[in-house]
């Protein structure tokens, strides 16, 4: 082969070779260039397997005319890397920036549910009254959810409670008031708790879950009467609904209080006048209560001669929906964040 003829073929490969850098669009589209060229088995690089068979004159001149070709593409390629770093540069600035004046995005905050703020509420009330707060299991026995509230076996009080039995021998409590005996019978009076929590019955309709929450209340010590019950449970109510509510005490029944009542407010959607909530009697149900029964305290080892007590249950739900006018129970299970979203 002619020395002229490497020479041009060579000065050949350097042109396509810079055609090609010029034609790259991207780093790795570069890099690939140079590898085709300039790589251990580049197309250029190949070139000087050939020195070998030429002489020696033709070997410098083939020599020199190899290396100045590497050397016009590997300055071109330089020229394009470069090239190449400043538009990533600009890509970087222009679309990496943060504009510091815009809003932010909106994080949603959570709130606490309507329920488990109406037993927020009540337990302020009554801790400024000086009760402590206390809480017992949900799974209950007979005994305690039952028998030692002064409800036998066969009791007509029970087939109230549609109770939820489970295995072996255990309830799901269907109310609070096994926490005053759990209470009780761990302490000495005097005695001063609320308890609240989660009770369980088997019923459901348009105005029962099977699960529901209550708020126990109970106070024993030497003295305690029922005016002492009336006075707290009024001042609550009052405190509760921040209006100077009508109450009234109204004669009622529970095996665990002797006498019993239910206390009614007047109603706070018509002002007493007669409405469909209220049913035109102008009064509203908002619990029951009574003075301690003596076999309740009997159970629990408590002296009924010198030791007097009152205890209260709160429907937690019936006083969530009186207080927010919210009109239908299961709202508060459904969990529809268009619902719960109000009570931020
Ligand atoms: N445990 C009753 C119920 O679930 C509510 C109740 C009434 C509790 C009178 C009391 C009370 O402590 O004195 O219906």
């Amino acid at each position: 082969m002619s020395n002229d003829s490497s020479v041009r073929q060579i000065e050949n490969l350097v042109t396509e070779a810079l055609s090609q850098i010029n034609g790259a669009q991207t780093l790795s589209d570069l890099e690939s260039v140079r590898i085709r060229f300039l790589g251990k088995k580049g197309s250029i690089t190949g070139q000087l397997k050939k020195i070998g068979t030429l002489s020696n004159r033709d070997r410098r001149l083939f020599g020199q005319a190899v290396n100045a070709g590497k050397e016009t593409v590997v300055k071109r390629l330089g020229e394009r890397l470069a090239e190449f770093n400043a538009i990533n540069q600009n890509t970087a600035l222009t679309t990496g920036w943060v504009d510091v004046s815009l809003a932010g995005r909106n994080v949603g905050t959570g709130c606490a549910h309507p329920v488990s703020r109406t037993i927020n509420r009540i337990t302020d009330i009554f801790r400024r009254l000086g009760f402590d707060v206390a809480e017992g299991p949900e799974i209950e026995d007979d005994y305690h959810n039952f028998e030692a509230l002064n409800i036998p076996e066969n009791h007509p009080a029970r087939a109230m409670h549609d109770t939820f039995y489970v295995e072996p021998r255990g309830v799901l409590r269907t109310h609070t008031s096994p926490v005053q005996i759990r209470y009780l019978a761990t302490r000495k009076p005097p005695v001063t708790v609320i308890a609240p929590g989660r009770v369980f019955r088997c019923d459901s309709d348009l105005t029962h879950t099977p699960m529901f929450h209550q708020l126990e209340g109970l106070v024993v010590d030497r003295d305690i009467s029922f005016a002492d019950l009336k006075g707290s449970l009024i001042y609550f109510v009052r405190e509760y609904f921040e209006e100077d509510l009508p109450v009234r005490f109204r004669p009622s029944y529970f095996p665990f209080t002797e006498p019993s009542a239910e206390v009614d407010i007047g109603c706070v959607f018509c002002s007493s006048k007669g409405c469909r909530v209220c049913q035109k009697t102008g009064w509203l149900e908002v619990l029951g209560c009574g003075m301690v029964h003596p076999t309740v305290f009997d159970k629990v080892g408590i002296d009924n001669y010198h030791y007097t007590g009152y205890a209260f249950g709160i429907g937690i739900e019936r006083l969530t929906m009186l207080r927010y006018g919210v009109d239908d129970l299961r709202l508060f299970f459904e969990n529809e964040l268009s619902f719960l979203n109000q009570f931020r």
